[in-house]
């Protein structure tokens, strides 16, 4: 489908009419159609997961014996009563937090759609993202199970290729989509690392 403006208004048109909070959930739809890193009975880690259409998404697609703890600075728009989910509201740096998460694992698939907030200065803002995803990337790996899969954001321009090469020695294969809900005019893409090594 051709990206532009239409399409943006396309997804959040989508999103309003499927009841979800942001369009960011046709995402994690793509992902999910491309390489099925969730599945019924998983336990699932959603980092950065406000204001929470990839948490909605995720629970329905969880059965009754899956479980899905997320974590945000900020709250989630919706409310989800389900004694098979856990939210934090808090820093995903914070060893507290982490060490929380952690003791609802280990997980068979960590999902990060987590953006640090922008200042406008791209070295500034690359730095922090970098710095993100690093700190995502080790709680992945040590609450992750032998086989489990990893999504994470990234925005190019950063040390992808260093953060790429080390996936590889960590995951069976290591994928990256930039799919089409993501706008036109953003620079992010997906990583997805399917397979954590034992
Ligand atoms: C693009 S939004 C996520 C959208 C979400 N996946 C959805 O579909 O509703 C990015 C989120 O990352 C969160 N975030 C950024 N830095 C964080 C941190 N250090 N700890 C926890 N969450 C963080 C932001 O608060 C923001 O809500």
């Amino acid at each position: 489908m051709k990206k532009g403006t239409w399409d943006d208004d396309f997804y959040t048109k989508k999103a309003q009419k499927e009841g979800y909070p942001a369009r960011s959930v046709y995402k994690l739809q793509e992902i999910q159609q491309k390489f099925g890193v969730i599945k019924k009975d998983f336990k699932v880690l959603d980092v950065g997961a406000a204001p929470g259409s990839w948490t909605m998404y995720i629970m329905k697609m969880l059965g009754e014996s899956g479980y899905l703890s997320a974590i945000d600075l900020k709250p989630l728009s919706i409310t989800i009563k389900n004694p098979n989910f856990f939210f934090v509201q808090g820093d995903a740096f914070d060893q507290a937090n982490i060490q929380l998460l952690a003791e609802k694992g280990p997980y068979n698939a960590v999902v990060s759609d987590a953006a640090p907030s922008t200042t406008g200065n791209k070295i500034v803002d690359t730095e922090r993202s970098i710095q993100l995803i690093e700190s995502i990337y080790n709680t992945a790996l040590q609450v992750l199970t032998p086989g489990g899969n990893f999504v994470f954001k990234m925005f190019q321009g950063g040390k992808e290729k260093e953060i790429l090469e080390d996936m590889k020695k960590h995951f069976n294969a290591v994928k990256i989509l930039k799919p089409q809900a993501s706008r036109s005019n953003s620079f992010e893409t997906f990583v997805i690392g399917l397979g954590k090594k034992a």
